[in-house]
Formats: C-alpha cells, structure tokens, sequence
C-alpha cells in the first residue's frame, strides 16, 4: 500500500521509469527465487491493491491526485461555497442526483458524490474516450464562462463536469464522472479501492 501525491506527475513518472531499469539489472541475478515468491494471483492483487491517501495537507479548494489501478484518482477538498453552488447546477446537468447506478457507489449517491460533504474522491478520467480533464476551480473564467462556477474540463473534446464530477448537457461525456470504492481510516486517511462495509 502506499501513497502517491501526483504533485508533479511527470517527474514522477520518469522516477518510476529510472526504477525499473535499475530493478531489471537486478533481476537477472535472481529471477528464479522473485518468480516463484511471487505467484500470478499476488501480482494481480498488487495491480488493483488499494491504495492509501493521505489528506492531511489537503488545502481548503485544492486538489491532489493517486494512482490507483493505472488510473489518476483526484481528492478535492471543498469549500463550503463550493458545495452550496453544487445545489444551483441540477437543471444544467444530465444526472444531477446520480441515477446512473455504474458512475458512483450507493454509499455516495447523494447530493455532494461523496461520504463527507467537503472530500470529493473521483477517477480523473473522462466519460466520452478517457481523456483526463483538468481541475478548473476558477468562478467564471474567460475560456469558460461567466456562467461557470468550478468543475473539471476535458480539453480534448470540450466535456465539463461540475465540482461533484457532474456531466453537464450538451457535452460529448455521457455520463458523470466515476466514484471509485472509498473509506476513511482516519480523518487524514483515505483507502481509495475498498468499501466501508467490506474493509
Ligand atoms: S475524452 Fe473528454 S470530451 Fe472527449
């Protein structure tokens, strides 16, 4: 388990590439014993483990990303305005009280998308064909609006999603943005990939 602050996902990106090499040398000296004490089934539990946030310095409006599965996971902590500007949007938005039973689980399908009102955990991947959008909290900015009051925006085909990850009308995206799996171990700690109930 671990926890990845995607600060500079790049950077980080070119570490993991720099760790691999250095591992692969090692490899050749003890591929037999790595092999057999790792079976198939662990190295399929590693690839979807859940993985662990930590929020402790998670700004008021900010946003921090984890990998999780291959995929960006993005935490943001809300302000209050930004969770009473959510109750505003509902008659712009395709699925306003998250219907679509596949986009979120039930413990999170109530006005906010999330188990605490403030925390909003989403995949940062878009609906329409898995672009990542980006993190747009910004009120009323020139490119998008004056109507805009914070969300996520795909620049690859123009989907804008609210600050619950919201689908709003008219965009290519279908759906809202996913609600993976999630619970607190503290209040500073999240495991992204578990349910409450189950964990
Ligand atoms: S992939 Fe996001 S709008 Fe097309």
């Amino acid at each position: 388990m671990s926890t990845v602050a995607a600060v500079d996902l790049g950077r980080r990106r070119f570490l993991t590439a720099t760790a691999t090499v250095v591992g692969g040398v090692g490899a050749a000296f003890v591929a037999v014993p790595f092999l057999k004490s790792w079976s198939p089934s662990e190295r399929a539990k590693a690839a979807g483990a859940p993985v662990e946030a930590d929020i402790s310095k998670l700004e008021d409006g900010a946003m921090m990303t984890v990998e999780w599965r291959g995929k960006p996971v993005w935490v943001v902590k809300r302000t209050p305005k930004m969770l009473s500007d959510l109750a505003t949007l509902n008659n712009q938005l395709v699925d306003p009280r998250s219907e679509i039973a596949s986009q979120q689980p039930k413990y999170t399908q109530n006005a906010n998308r999330s188990i605490k009102p403030e925390i909003l955990v989403l995949v940062g991947i878009c609906t329409h064909l898995g672009c990542s959008p980006t993190f747009r909290p910004d009120i009323a900015p020139a490119d998008l609006g004056a109507d805009w009051k914070g969300g996520f925006f795909c620049p690859c085909h123009g989907s804008r999603f609210d600050l619950a990850g919201r689908v709003y009308k008219n965009v290519p995206a279908p759906t809202n943005l996913e609600v993976p799996a999630y619970r607190y171990l503290s209040d500073s700690r999240v495991l992204i990939g578990v349910d409450p109930e189950t964990a």
